[in-house]
């Protein structure tokens, strides 16, 4: 049988290992070493089969496409082979096997099948296991506990809610297909409704976490993230210099860990990662309120902000304007809430049902801070990092400080450190008790 599988893409000779280059190469190799069956059913949406078949093979996957013949009505082949690199197969008497059993070597070959766009036609079929051409006769002939089945709808909205397409999904999904669920929006046909296909980049990042460990299922984690702003007058303000990319790594890692993850933002350019949901706050007092009642529901909190330790006395109603005297204005400032300091010593985290963590960003003596503030702030798991390296940067190095000991975790992407943060935290949780 073939062997389709490459190593993921190779940091090249002229890039020194642990660079920022080499980091960014690696965090555009996600799907390095994945081989994933794309298949494509009839649907306009196919257009954007295209975009998803370069998207997954940029991240490092090697993909090999399968057509039906109404999705060959909508975009040809010859697209997609040019995409993927391999010839695509529309047949199930595709002679270029010589056991002539495609079906058979293509799913063998899969770590995952992914039917992008999935029209309500073809979910019908995989229903009731109907296998009369290639693509619906793989899917039936994979090995279902290794080769998992993904789709991502595409079709109308008054297809979408048909109750019989409502109970093909269900019953897909009961079956051990994951669905990926649609967007929302203007219809190729007209309408606007639920029923478009995910973008390409929105599949992508649903497939990367499809592959992650699942440690938080059935968790609820809370992540505060970035900078707060601390307003002088109703044009400045004193804020820093947290991007919240570290904050919203975590929410991603912890949301592909299984988690349903609420991230509270301050005022940062970012997209929301997919599937987590955002309140977006200005100052440390409105971080502070959001946090303490969302931390109500949750089972983690991780304080990622750098919230501003003081504000201004008084904001200003009107901007602050130079009297000539030549001498400033006289600022004063009161201490903001310790945001983490509160939660953690709530009645909810002493009982155990909340598990917090903090962040440190020092300059130096990373360690004995690291230590000092996990007792201040009376948090089980205390991460410390150095603010100038991590600010704004795509890669970070964490130090995990707890009552055991101290652990590091060495420069990596700040996606892959918040994995392997997420797993931490992970162990660490009391077991959940099933009723
Ligand atoms: O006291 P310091 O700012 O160094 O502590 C950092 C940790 O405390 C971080 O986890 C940060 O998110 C959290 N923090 C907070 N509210 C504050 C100050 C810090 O939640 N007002």
């Amino acid at each position: 049988m073939r062997d389709y599988r490459q190593p993921g893409r190779a940091v090249s000779a002229t890039v020194q290992p642990g660079s920022p280059q080499a980091l960014h190469l690696i965090a555009m190799s996600e799907l390095a070493g994945k081989h994933i069956v794309l298949g494509l059913t009839g649907g306009i949406a196919c257009y954007k089969a295209a975009e998803l078949c370069r998207s997954l093979v940029k991240q490092g996957a090697t993909v090999q496409v399968v057509m039906t013949e109404a999705a060959a009505q909508f975009i040809t082949p010859v697209t997609l082979q040019a995409l993927s690199g391999r010839p695509v197969y529309t047949s199930q008497w595709d002679a270029r096997e010589g056991n002539n059993m495609a079906h058979i070597n293509l799913s063998r070959e899969a770590d995952a099948i992914l039917v992008a766009p999935c029209s309500a036609d073809f979910v019908a079929k995989l229903l009731h296991g109907v296998a009369d051409e290639l693509l619906s006769l793989m899917c039936l002939a994979r090995p279902i506990e290794r080769v998992p089945l993904l789709v991502a709808p595409a079709m109308n909205r008054e297809m979408w809610t048909h109750p019989a397409t409502r109970r093909n999904f269900a019953q897909l999904e009961a079956d051990g297909a994951t669905v990926l669920g649609v967007g929302s929006g203007d219809q190729a046909c007209g309408e606007t409704g639920d029923g478009r296909m995910l973008e390409p980049d929105e599949i992508t990042e649903d497939l990367i976490a499809f592959f992650q460990p699942k440690p938080l299922v059935g968790r609820r984690v809370l992540v505060s993230a970035g900078p707060t702003f601390e307003a002088l007058d109703p044009v400045r303000g004193i804020t820093n210099l947290s991007s919240g990319k570290m904050g919203f790594a975590i929410a991603r890692a912890a949301r592909e860990a299984g988690a349903q993850v609420t991230v509270v933002a301050g005022p940062v350019h970012l997209p929301t990662p997919r599937g987590v949901a955002r309140v977006d706050v200005r100052s440390a007092l409105q971080m502070h309120a959001a946090c303490m009642r969302e931390a109500e529901m949750a089972d983690v909190f991780v304080a990622t902000a750098a919230v501003a330790d003081w504000r201004p006395a008084a904001a200003a109603d009107h901007k602050i304007k130079k009297d000539g005297s030549g001498q400033p204005p006289a600022l004063s400032f009161v201490e903001n809430p310790d945001i983490l300091a509160d939660i953690a010593q709530g009645p909810r985290s002493r009982a155990g049902a909340l598990f917090c963590v903090g962040f440190a960003a020092e300059s130096h003596d990373l360690l004995a801070h690291a230590q000092a503030k996990r007792a201040r702030k009376g948090v089980p798991l205390l991460v410390g990092n150095i603010g100038p390296a991590t600010f704004g940067q795509d890669d970070n190095q964490l130090l995990l400080v707890d009552e055991a000991g101290s652990r590091e975790l060495p420069r990596a992407s700040k996606l892959a450190l918040a994995r392997q943060l997420v797993a931490q935290i992970g162990q660490r949780l009391p077991k959940k008790v099933t009723p």
